[in-house]
């Protein structure tokens, strides 16, 4: 592998031992890949958050590399946490977990990393630009980097994407080559596809069909995503809510990094090699099974979970236009990031969601927060990797459907057909 003067002098500890270890881990992971040489990142998404996940092992880490001077190099964002880092108690996270988990974001910070808490840093400002490399765990980021802004990064865990905040650099290996990001499938979609729980639906179906592989999708009616979709386009903004509940989906049922859509994601729009003719062919003209296989047998519900990946405010105006003036009998969490949550309470959405019962949880995720301690049996969502992930993280039964089917259970306490 060939290495920049820099590199080496980071690797022989010149820059002093927190940034010799990144480096180390750098190169290691690069020689066993097979990469021929480093490449500067522009931002790093940190996954590793929840105490729950990480336990006291992982955060002795953490202040051992923090008390070795580490230090970000590039702008770096942070995942959610196990709790909603302000109003945790009004959540029933027994203070001993809270202790831990403040403990936890307090030493990233000490390190220069940003604590947005959230799996939607491209929500927040974290926005990489075309064919940038970056290094980003948190596997729903990950797609959605690669796939809808068409950034360059692998799927990096908590110990590699900390190592390239921390020395700025990441093996060039795999997606960040042109090669590896061609498409492995041929997804035809005949059936009809609109909202973004069909979307998420669409994900499940695939990714379990796909693997590791890259789909690239014909037949999804969507508008091409182009820098012009601001907040007031609320066409472009429910477009890139329904990638971002396909791309979560297909992280979630198989271990998707990267999809293309004909027409729509920005590499389809610019390549004409993506996709060869020799590559497999797959129709998808239902999505019933996959609906079926994230519904489990329960009609009660005592929890809704809605903004799984974290919700846009676009996610969020709809909750709270579906429930102002209403009061719900189940709990309901809508997790956002703390700079959307901000946003949504000038607006008076988050007043309108409070007021009928239901809590915007800024800074958490259900899937790592101490779940099995609140005592919650069932619950609902409109996202599938929640809908897959609930049932083994969080020792919870599932429903799976539309927001409004979400929101129908949070009014009655009961599931009903979508
Ligand atoms: Fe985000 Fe947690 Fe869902 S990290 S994508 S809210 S499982």
């Amino acid at each position: 592998m060939i290495l920049s003067a820099d590199d080496r002098a980071m690797l022989a500890g010149e820059m002093g031992p927190a940034i010799q270890r990144g480096m180390e881990i750098i190169v290691t992971l690069g020689r066993i890949y097979g990469a021929d040489r480093l490449v500067s990142v522009g931002s790093v998404q940190v996954a590793g958050v929840s105490y729950r996940n990480l336990g006291e092992a992982g955060l002795e880490f953490l202040r051992e590399w923090a008390a070795q001077g580490a230090r970000v190099r590039v702008p770096t964002t942070l995942n959610p946490a196990g709790m909603d880092l302000r109003a945790w108690r009004e959540m029933g996270i027994p203070e001993p977990f809270a202790r831990k988990q403040h403990e936890t974001v307090d030493v990233y910070t000490s390190m220069g990393i940003q604590p947005t808490c959230t799996c939607t840093p491209y929500l927040v400002g974290n926005v990489p630009s075309l064919g940038e490399s970056v290094a980003w765990s948190e596997s729903s980021a990950v797609v959605y980097a690669n796939s809808v802004l068409g950034a360059r990064t692998n799927r990096e865990g908590g110990p590699s994407a900390l190592a390239a905040a921390i020395t700025g650099r990441t093996a060039a290996y795999g997606l960040h080559t042109d090669k590896a990001r061609r498409a492995t499938h041929r997804i035809r979609v005949t059936c009809r596809v609109k909202a973004p729980w069909e979307y998420a639906a669409l994900g499940y179906h695939v990714g379990a069909l796909v693997g590791q592989g890259i789909p690239f999708f014909e037949g999804l009616r969507l508008p091409a995503v182009s820098d012009s979709m601001d907040a007031k386009d609320d066409n472009g903004q429910r477009s890139l809510d329904c990638l971002k509940a396909l791309g979560a989906a297909l992280a979630a049922s198989g271990a998707v990094a990267l999809y293309h859509v004909a027409g729509v994601t920005p590499e389809a729009r610019m390549r004409d090699d993506l996709c060869a003719e020799h590559v497999p062919i797959a129709t998808v003209d239902t999505l019933g099974p996959a609906i079926e296989a994230l519904n489990g047998p329960v009609d009660r519900v005592d929890l809704v979970v809605l903004g799984c990946p974290h919700a846009s405010l676009r996610e969020l105006a709809q909750v709270a236009g579906g429930l102002r003036g209403k009061l719900i009998q189940s709990d309901l969490w809508v997790t956002v990031s703390r700079g959307v949550r901000e946003q949504a309470e000038r607006l008076g959405w988050v007043n309108d969601i409070e007021a009928a019962g239901g809590k915007v949880v800024a800074d958490g995720c259900v899937v790592v927060a101490p779940m099995q301690e609140l005592c919650y049996k069932a619950l609902a969502t409109n996202s599938a990797k929640m809908a897959t992930y609930a049932p083994s993280h969080a020792g919870l039964q599932v429903r799976f459907g539309s927001l409004e089917a979400c929101l129908r259970a949070a009014l009655s306490g009961r599931w009903e057909p979508n």
